[in-house]
């Protein structure tokens, strides 16, 4: 028999090199070299003669949008794009536990109504995914068909020979080939696992569903190197917001991806959010140092509270702490104020909380952090319907921000008559125009 050739191949990116090393030379991540056996392609086999190919025009296809597979969440359907697309590849990411298992159980009960579903689990036994299922779906349980599988040819086979609409496989990191000899979860058998998958269900027009595990250190083989696999990478989020998970579309070939759908578990399985600024603001505080922002989540404007607190310091340097909120930008805010306006802060703890477990990336809110912090240090309060958003910049100037209409329409819902905010291009009332970043405090801090 012929000498195995082995390599030493990255768990993070996927790179291969012939040594082994602490660290990976391309990714830099430490540790995540692993040796696999690697499997030469037999070319004198499998030898064909080239032959020239045939172009056809790209309108020779018509109806490409036709027949989109609900998925019985309006919201995560445009977050596809209008539904999953007929043998469209999805992977859907996200970390052990987020509800993955139990969202796909969910869309297979809702889609087994209309279009023949498969769930194979190489995960769950039989019994456990019954259990989930019959409480979940009660009795369209009964509509779905199960394989407890981890054997990739069979399943692609089965993919190829049956008639489904659509196949979910749970999860990648268990599926396996035979004929490779490294450990399911290993990055070989990973993406020649999901090409021999995926060769099935584009081969039977069948839509898939392919579910990846990630880790909180995202160092375990998988969704980094299937994404270029597949059409649509869902990721599945819980830590951004306490209570609510999100699903977000970081690839999709047939769609945007600024859609998110925001969800949560509850005794029946996931529940979509309807009115998640609803949720956030149900215990306001009306203290001073509470201010509303309206921030945005991909296309989904959200109201969030942004609480700040102002003490003395009583020894050493002052604190600035801050959660849900990038505390370099926390400093930056802090300069600014004192530069520009007339606060003092530099014998000062500041503290800055995002109510709800949010965690901000949205520059509009420097605007709302400003006025919290004004607000907890002279001890003044801004009125009670008014939100607060706009990125400030070094000068104390108010900067223009993204999605302004959406941000207001969202706050006119939850019944706030006033915005302090950037106008941007908008004509709006809700707005009053404002400048300078001193005004903004005298004029609007109330005692
Ligand atoms: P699961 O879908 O198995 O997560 P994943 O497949 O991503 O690993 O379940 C996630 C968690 O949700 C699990 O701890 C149990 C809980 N859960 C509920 O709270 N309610 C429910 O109705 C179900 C089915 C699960
Ligand atoms: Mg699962």
């Amino acid at each position: 028999m012929a000498k195995l050739k082995t390599m030493f191949v990255c768990q993070n990116c996927g790179a291969k090199t012939s040594k082994w090393s602490g660290k990976c030379d391309n990714c830099q991540s430490w540790n995540s070299l692993v040796e696999e056996i690697i499997e030469q392609a037999n070319h004198s086999k499998n030898h064909q003669p080239a032959k020239t190919l045939k172009a056809k025009k790209l309108t020779a296809v018509k109806n490409v949008d036709k027949a989109r597979i609900k998925t019985g969440f309006a919201e995560i359907d445009q977050v596809l794009g209008g539904g999953i697309l007929v043998g469209g590849v999805i992977l859907l990411a996200g970390q052990p536990g987020i509800g993955k298992s139990t969202l796909l159980m969910q869309l297979a009960g809702h889609i087994t109504a209309k279009q023949k579903v498969l769930y194979i689990s190489g995960e769950e036994s039989f019994s456990q995914v019954a259990m989930r299922g019959k409480r979940l779906l009660k009795d369209r349980a009964s509509t779905i068909d199960f394989i407890a599988s981890t054997s990739v040819t069979d399943i692609a086979a089965t993919i190829i020979e049956a008639d489904y609409d659509l196949v979910i496989i749970d999860s990648i990191q268990t599926m396996r080939l035979a004929d490779l000899r490294s450990a399911p979860g290993s990055v070989s058998q990973i993406t020649n696992s999901t090409n021999v998958l995926i060769e099935a269900a584009k081969s039977s027009q069948t839509a898939m569903v392919i579910v990846g595990h990630v880790t909180k250190e995202g160092n375990i083989a998988g969704p980094k190197v299937l994404e270029h696999l597949v059409d649509v990478v869902l990721q599945f989020e819980g830590d951004r917001y306490d209570s609510f998970k999100t699903i977000r579309a970081i690839k999709n070939r047939y769609g945007s991806t600024d859609e998110i759908a925001i969800l949560e578990m509850g005794e029946m399985g996931l529940k979509i959010v309807n009115n998640p600024s609803e949720i956030l603001l149900k215990e306001r505080s009306l203290t001073d140092g509470s201010i509303i922002l309206a921030t945005m989540e991909g296309n989904q404007p959200l109201l969030v509270e942004i609480q700040a607190l102002v003490n003395p310091t009583n020894f050493g340097y002052p604190k600035r702490t801050a959660s849900g909120f990038d505390v370099n930008r926390l400093n930056l805010l802090i300069a600014v104020l004192e530069q520009r306006t007339k606060l003092k802060l530099s014998d000062k703890d500041v503290f800055v909380n995002v109510v709800g477990g949010v965690k901000l990336k949205d520059s509009a809110a420097d605007l709302a952090v400003i006025m919290a912090i004004a607000s907890a240090m002279t001890k003044r309060k801004l009125s009670q319907d008014t939100i607060v958003f706009g990125e400030v910049g070094l000068g104390g100037e108010i900067r223009s921000v993204s999605s302004i209409m959406a941000r207001i329409k969202e706050a006119k819902k939850m019944g706030f008559v006033k915005a302090i905010a950037p106008k941007g291009d908008s004509k709006t009332k809700f707005i009053e125009p404002v400048k300078d970043l001193r005004q903004i405090l005298i004029k609007y801090l109330e005692k």
